[in-house]
């Protein structure tokens, strides 16, 4: 196992909506059966395993409902059992409702079964508020909470305002469907969940797929900034990324060679006799695409013949959730269809599916994977799939093929399968007739490289690597901290500057020196500041360069009065007191051509937006738009700006404070601001600046030098104020 090397977490607290275990009674006596699904088999390996190799001290604790007894019995030395009390009323809405009637379905792309009842986003969040209950009697400093799944989606924003500090890690093993389809729930439900997601540390997700769906939704819903899979919030940074979800590969690699598993497979070559063996296991719900895969089946054997009499197919369906309506009927519908198939074909000798609606024990399993010559799973939507991972880890002699479903998140990873299209009848009877008839000699070759991706990347690389990125955003997140100017620290950067001989003052413009106007013409220098400008640069020790985005001409009739360098354009044009302007950079810029057109066309299309063209870059503004079409807007005009600037080499879009910049990557506000700082030996250097361009400026200052952010969001500047008009006290401290 690869070790946590980054964590020491004392306790690690696993919150999901079931407990892992739900008791029976047997004979009078309390019995655990494991519950069914993908979360429980996961996090119980990866339990049990943590606790056996010991490599990782941390006390594993495992919130979520179930029976009352379960945190008494001790079932399983690997972890503590926390049971979450819902009452049956408020459950029916959450878990049946929300849950499974409202999320479940439009997650999985099936929008028309989706019930828009606002009684249930009613009873969600009561639910979510008794699971945090049940938490604020648990939680200790320093503890991990590792929240799983669609049932809780506000819990970590919930956990996350009475404990700021505390590690929380949330991880989704359903898919993030599309923004498209995500709008269709109201606004209020849509805002409720993501800022419930965003109190995480780290949003993990089974493809990157789903992490796109999600940054654009947090874009478009909530209007957060993001940074390739980086999110800023207002007062936090956190992060979405993908995290494929793994199996514990030895448990059923080996448990293959094991005798149960072998007297499993002799009872079943008893039964099948010469016939060969397609396999498929699901849980019971209509995203697994039951009614497809037979009707592929169906026509597999209308169109192939020759396999009369030579296959069957063993579908076993895992019960579950069957107390909902929409369960029930795909049940009646599957044994339906079974019964036509059988009827159909069937005769005294040979019958082509058997069905069975049961859970089947794990050894049984395994030699069902271990002995089928076909996996057959083939889910519409499926967030993972890890029957499929199963499937290929339980063949032993590598004689199986794995016909698999594009939709299943598995299918990013088990690239070697034959992948179809799970609503394409004709291409699954072809894909299953392939599976049977491939040579052994290319099943081997192509199990062997699953087997060998299955192995390496396994559900404790899994947890692993989790846990350590949550680690690291901990740890940017202290780096970024935000840390407002109080009086002491007005008072100590002021003494610094009396006893400095050579200074210099780095300062941004628009935001920085002049509150944001609706109009950028209107965004001027006022006499207050110009005076104290004027007097700090008046004095021989000090240097003070204005660095701003904006055009020369504009920036040089604010500051004609006064001594003062003038860096326009982001860095790319420099002017000295008394000289001329200057280029800081030669480039080509015949990439302006390309872009001006696909900018005047968001022009017509966003009422309010206009262009400003520069020397060396294209902006984009919409301070003048209404927040709901801007941020729609916004987000279309990069996907199309993507697209060119993919194919021009050192170009970026830059994104400021309701402006969207094309520029080059070759120079911005550091480039410059280290260029000014190596010309003399300042022993006193302060950067002041407030949009994300001024954050390249604070990242290149010296460890002595003193950065200041304007406004409240986490920032590389060593200290924030909470807004523009605190600037006159800042110049103050400088003045003569
Ligand atoms: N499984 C189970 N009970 C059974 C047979 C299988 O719990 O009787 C397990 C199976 O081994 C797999 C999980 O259920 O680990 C199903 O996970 P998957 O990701 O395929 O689908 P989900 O149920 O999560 O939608
Ligand atoms: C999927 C979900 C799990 C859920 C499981 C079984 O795997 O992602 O959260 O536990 O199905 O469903 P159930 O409703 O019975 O818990």
């Amino acid at each position: 196992m690869k070790t946590i090397n980054k964590i020491d977490y004392k306790r690690i607290i696993i919150v999901a909506y079931r407990l892992p275990f739900r008791l029976i009674k047997k004979k009078n006596k309390h019995m655990a059966v494991q519950n069914s699904g993908g979360l429980v088999s996961a996090i119980l390996s990866l339990s049990e395993r943590m606790n056996q190799d010991k490599v990782v001290k941390s006390k594993i604790l495992w919130v979520g409902t179930g029976d009352s007894n379960l945190g008494e019995e001790n079932i399983n030395p690997s972890f503590d059992l926390f049971p979450v009390e819902i009452p049956k009323k408020i459950n029916d809405k959450y878990y049946s409702g929300y849950c499974n009637n409202v999320i479940w379905p439009l997650f999985h792309y099936f929008p028309q079964s989706t019930v828009f009842d606002n009684k249930y986003f009613e009873a969600y969040k009561e639910a979510n508020n008794l699971f945090y209950k049940k938490l604020q009697n648990i939680i200790r400093p320093g503890d991990f909470i590792w929240i799983h799944d669609y049932h809780l989606f506000l819990l970590p924003d919930m956990i996350r305002q009475s404990y700021p500090d505390t590690n929380i890690g949330f991880f989704l093993h359903i898919p993030f469907p599309s923004f498209e389809l995500f709008r269709l729930f109201p606004r209020q439900w849509r805002e409720a969940i993501l800022t419930g997601m965003t109190g995480a540390d780290i949003i993990g997700f089974h493809t990157n797929d789903y992490t796109q769906h999600f940054l654009k939704s947090i874009k478009r819903t909530l209007g957060y900034k993001t940074d390739q899979n980086h999110i800023y919030s207002d007062t936090r940074i956190f992060k979405a990324d993908s995290f494929p979800l793994g199996i514990d590969f030895d448990k059923f690699h080996t448990a293959c060679s094991s005798g149960k598993t072998r007297n499993q497979r002799k009872k079943l070559q008893k039964h099948l006799a010469d016939n060969k063996l397609i396999f498929s296991v699901d849980r019971l719900d209509y995203s697994k695409g039951f009614i497809k895969r037979l009707e592929a089946y169906d026509h597999f054997l209308e169109k192939f013949p020759n396999w009369h009499y030579k296959v069957v197919f063993n579908m076993i369906v895992i019960p579950s959730r069957d107390n909902i309506e929409s369960y029930r009927e795909i049940k009646k519908e599957i044994e339906a269809t079974v019964g036509r198939i059988n009827g159909k074909y069937s005769n005294l000798s040979w019958r082509p599916v058997i069905y069975q609606y049961k859970s089947v024990p794990f050894n049984e399993l395994v030699a069902l994977y271990d002995h089928s010559d076909v996996g057959l799973i083939t889910p519409l939507r499926d967030g993972m799939n890890l029957v499929a991972k199963e499937y290929i880890a339980s063949q032993y002699e590598s004689s199986g093929m794995l016909v698999l479903s594009e939709m299943a998140g598995a299918a990013v990873e088990l690239t070697e399968a034959i992948i179809i299209n799970p609503n394409d009848i004709e291409e699954t009877s072809v894909a299953i007739d392939k599976a049977l008839s491939m040579s052994l000699e290319e099943k081997r070759r192509k199990i062997s490289k699953m087997q060998d991706r299955l192995k390496r990347y396994n559900v404790f690389t899994w947890a692993t690597d989790f846990f350590n990125q949550v680690y690291e955003v901990r740890n940017e997140q202290k780096k970024l901290q935000v840390e407002f100017l109080n009086s002491d620290t007005l008072e100590s950067i002021k003494t610094r500057y009396q006893k400095s001989q050579k200074r210099l003052f780095l300062i941004d413009y628009d935001g920085t020196l002049t509150p944001i106007a609706a109009l950028p013409e209107m965004a001027l220098l006022n006499k207050k500041t110009e005076s104290q400008l004027k007097s700090i640069a008046s004095d021989k020790r000090n240097t003070v360069a204005i660095i701003s985005g904006r055009e020369q001409k504009f920036i040089e009739d604010q500051f004609k009065k006064l001594d003062v360098i003038l860096v326009a354009e982001h860095g790319f044009f420099i002017k000295y007191p008394g000289g001329n302007w200057s280029i800081n950079i030669e480039l080509d810029l015949s990439w302006k051509e390309k872009i001006l057109p696909v900018l005047d066309h968001y022009v017509d299309r966003c009422n309010g937006s206009m262009i400003e063209e520069k020397y060396a870059s294209i902006v984009w503004h919409y301070r003048n738009v209404d927040e709901d079409t801007a941020s729609m807007r916004i987000n279309e005009l990069k996907d199309d700006l993507t697209e060119i600037i993919k194919s021009e080499s050192n170009l970026l879009m830059l994104e400021g404070d309701k402006v969207l910049e094309v520029k080059s990557m070759l120079y911005d506000k550091g480039t410059a601001g280290s260029s000014l700082i190596s010309k003399e030996n300042y022993d006193f250097i302060l950067a002041i600046g407030d949009d994300r361009t001024d954050e390249d400026l604070f990242k290149i200052m010296p460890e002595s030098g003193i950065s200041i952010k304007v406004g409240s969001e986490p920032s590389k500047a060593l200290y924030n104020i909470k807004d523009q008009a605190q600037i006159y006290e800042i110049l103050a401290l400088f003045l003569s």
